[in-house]
């Protein structure tokens, strides 16, 4: 059997650009064979030049690319003769030398918080001084800071904020990521914030996956007002005006998103003293008879329901899982057997920043076949982060992963996690060309550089979007 992966459509003629073949890579990791559990987490389906264990001999290796999909991976030769017996005219791919470097899948950041005005570096001293990250949000900063921010802000400035913050996730080899409202809680704001969201993924070159998160806390306008508008009995629980903020969200919210067709996900932060799984169920539903795929922020820092939740909803994925129950853990075990995985999608670097010493159980969720993907969480509060490749680190690191379990972690399975698992996430031929040549010559190196670790060129589509001043 050939170790070349060579596409069979028809090229036709084709100008001058139309191809791209990168050659001269120590190492492919391709990623090939879809969505990944279990043991098979291990496996980035690399391809080595230099013979060795998983060696396909004959030095280096190369892609090849035409008209922004992939057509071929493997030994060079082999690649040369298959696009050249498949009709492709040679003289129209344009070279591109990986220098003995590795070359991966564009990167895909499953979960951020992309779009946001403000900065929070001054919670860290508040935390520091012992304050949990929900009682500051109790106190009206926390994410309602942001928020109050955000509202302030134009479109414009929302977007150049959000453009800065891509060109960084670009150069540490993102190509495509998901983007959450939730820091509008108002119609006007949510619709503001998806529609920059919309116009940054209009203008490339990162691809953006927008999901609608008006389900991210409860406003100040609607905190300690009786339900009813009666009085409350004395001794009573103070009111805390979510469950009509849910009702603001279902009745007001998720239609106007609905309506303009620019969220593909709704999100909610599902977490005791935030929106329980009750809440959060009335939320996902109501989204999901308005079409909206649903993914949730589950189980962040103490078992909330949060997973049983995303199993009993059909979520795509559910994200953080830092303190998932047993039995919650024991859901995702059995969604994953029955062929409707919900992809957990940690977020080592939230937990970090955080200052927790407790980190999702990713060991567990592998062993149990769930399957794993890795994200940046990138917001002001919790992670201000943009490189997918120090959250590969942290998540070694701290949650014992391997730097190829991480590797399957932010490509193929992250594609799945945002429901593009079958156009994006590995080097398979008919996939869309989404590369990176990195400069470090194997899985193994990437995570290694800690914070340091950034792409030599990145492609897009087929097309440069980015290269590395020598
Ligand atoms: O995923 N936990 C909820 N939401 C974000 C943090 C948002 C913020 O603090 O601004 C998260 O960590
Ligand atoms: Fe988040």
């Amino acid at each position: 059997m050939s170790d070349v992966q060579a596409g069979t459509g028809q090229p036709g003629a084709g100008p001058a650009g139309a191809g791209l073949l990168i050659e001269g890579a120590a190492a492919i990791a391709t990623l090939a064979g879809g969505l990944r559990r279990g043991a098979a987490q291990a496996d980035a389906a690399e391809l080595r030049g230099g013979g060795g264990d998983r060696g396909v001999g004959g030095g280096s290796l190369a892609v090849a690319v035409w008209r922004g999909d992939i057509v071929a991976t493997g030994p060079q030769p082999e690649v040369m003769r298959q696009i050249e017996a498949a009709g492709y005219p040679l003289e129209a791919f344009a070279r591109l030398d990986a220098a003995g470097g590795l070359v991966s899948p564009g990167l895909i950041d499953a979960h951020t918080h992309l779009v946001f005005a403000g900065t929070r570096e001054s919670e860290w001293q508040m935390r520091s001084r012992g304050a949990g990250y929900l009682e500051v949000l109790e106190s009206g900063g926390g994410i309602l800071s942001t928020v109050a921010a955000t509202r302030a802000a134009s479109a414009e400035d929302l977007l150049a904020g959000a453009r800065r913050r891509l060109a960084e996730m670009l150069a540490n080899g993102t190509t495509t990521a998901e983007a959450k409202s939730g820091y509008g809680l108002d119609v006007g704001t949510e619709l503001r914030q998806l529609d920059v969201i919309g116009r940054l993924d209009r203008g490339g070159p990162i691809q953006l996956v927008p999901t609608f998160l008006g389900g991210h806390a409860v406003p100040a306008e609607f905190r300690d007002r009786p339900a009813s508008g009666a009085p409350t009995a004395i001794g009573a629980a103070r009111p805390d005006g979510t469950d009509r903020y849910v009702a603001d969200v279902v009745e007001e919210q998720l239609p106007a998103v609905a309506r303009q067709g620019i969220a593909r996900f709704c999100d909610v932060f599902c977490e005791t003293g935030v929106f329980s799984a009750d809440q959060s169920r009335r939320i996902l539903r109501a989204a999901a008879e308005h079409g909206l795929a649903l993914r949730l922020h589950a189980d962040e820092l103490q078992p909330s329901g949060g997973a049983e939740l995303a199993v009993e909803m059909g979520c795509v994925s559910a994200d953080h899982l830092a303190a998932p129950s047993d039995v919650g853990l024991a859901a995702l075990a059995r969604a994953a057997e029955t062929g409707r995985p919900v992809v957990a999608t940690l977020l080592p670097a939230t937990s970090w920043f955080l200052g927790k010493h407790h980190f999702a159980p990713a060991r567990r969720f592998i062993e149990a076949g769930i399957p794993v993907a890795l994200a940046t969480d990138l917001n002001p509060g919790t992670s201000p982060t943009f490189s997918l490749p120090l959250v590969m680190s942290i998540a070694c690191l701290e949650m014992g992963l391997t730097p190829a379990e991480a590797l399957v972690g932010v490509t193929i399975n992250a594609a799945h996690s945002v429901g593009l698992g079958a156009e994006i996430g590995s080097i398979e031929p008919g996939k869309q060309a989404d590369l990176v040549v990195w400069d470090v010559p194997s899985v193994e190196q990437l995570p290694y550089w800690l914070g340091g670790c950034r792409a030599r060129v990145v492609i897009k589509r087929g097309r440069v979007v980015f290269e590395r001043p020598a």
